[in-house]
């Protein structure tokens, strides 16, 4: 990657006015971006520290899952937020941050992009981005901070991606382009910021719903190992999933422990 390598001054200068929010720290290879913010996070670091990492060693998805993160073929990014807000409304810091990358994604590259439920970002049927948000919470039900984990696959693996995750990763770029993890991690920066000081206004929900790839589709709701077919009706204001199980009976489900799979 020559002509597209993380700088700290191209993303402040592309944040303009808003780079003041931010400290911007970018790694080499880090065990985890989500990890190294939480501890910086418990050291007493600001709202708006941020950690980039060329790769990491040990990056974490939703549920206990990895998350493969191979040298500079991708951008994996955690921002420190300390939002007033009760916990329940932490999946609202999520969600903002999927519309912020799909944004900051369609901006650079014109591709259309889809979200799956909760926080999966797909081009063309292939995930390309994953969202992990950590909060520590006070007595008041209230975060300390929460940590906000994106990973996206800009370009393909030199190695291609491992056998598990083959069949449904993908990519944004085929080729090297100049400047466009620059330009994506200042631009969801830059997005995440928005929805975040107009948060009670909740913008994000309309371009969230919108794009959601399960919406009229029959899915499969998996909950404690255990599957179950079902048709999606949509979203709620608070982002369940509408959904109308084979035995005709209607639910919402919310996020927790349960995913979804597009049959
Ligand atoms: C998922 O797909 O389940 C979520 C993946 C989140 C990955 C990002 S990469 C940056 C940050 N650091 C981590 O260890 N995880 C998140």
């Amino acid at each position: 990657m020559n002509i597209d390598k993380l700088t700290k001054e191209t993303i402040l200068q592309k944040l303009n006015d808003k780079a003041s929010f931010f400290d911007v720290n970018i790694f080499d290879t880090v065990t985890s971006t989500n990890t190294l913010a939480k501890e910086e996070a418990i050291n007493g670091a600001r709202e708006g520290y941020v950690v980039l990492a060329t790769s990491q060693t040990q990056g974490r998805g939703r549920i206990g899952r990895k998350f493969f993160s191979p040298s500079d073929t991708g951008i994996y990014l955690s921002v420190v937020l300390k939002p007033d807000e009760e916990c329940e409304n932490m999946i609202f810091i999520t969600t903002l941050a999927a519309v912020s990358v799909c944004e900051a994604i369609e901006s650079v590259s014109q591709k259309k992009t889809d979200i799956k439920w909760v926080n999966d970002i797909f081009i063309d049927g292939k995930k390309v981005c994953g969202i992990l948000s950590e909060a520590k919470l006070k007595n008041n039900n209230k975060p300390e901070f929460v940590i906000l984990g994106i990973g996206i696959n800009v370009y393909k693996p030199e190695d291609d991606f491992p056998d598990d995750i083959a069949k449904t990763a993908g990519y944004i770029f085929e080729q090297e382009e100049k400047d466009v993890k620059n330009n994506l991690c200042a631009k969801i920066l830059e997005r995440i910021l928005f929805y975040y000081n107009n948060l009670k206004e909740k913008a994000f929900l309309d371009e969230y719903k919108k794009r959601s790839i399960a919406t009229g589709k029959n899915i499969t709701v998996i909950k404690s190992n255990k599957k179950y077919s079902a048709y999606c009706m949509g979203l709620d204001d608070d982002l369940r999933l509408r959904v109308r199980y084979e035995n005709g009976n209607e639910d919402y489900i919310s996020s927790g422990e349960i995913s979804i799979r597009l049959n």
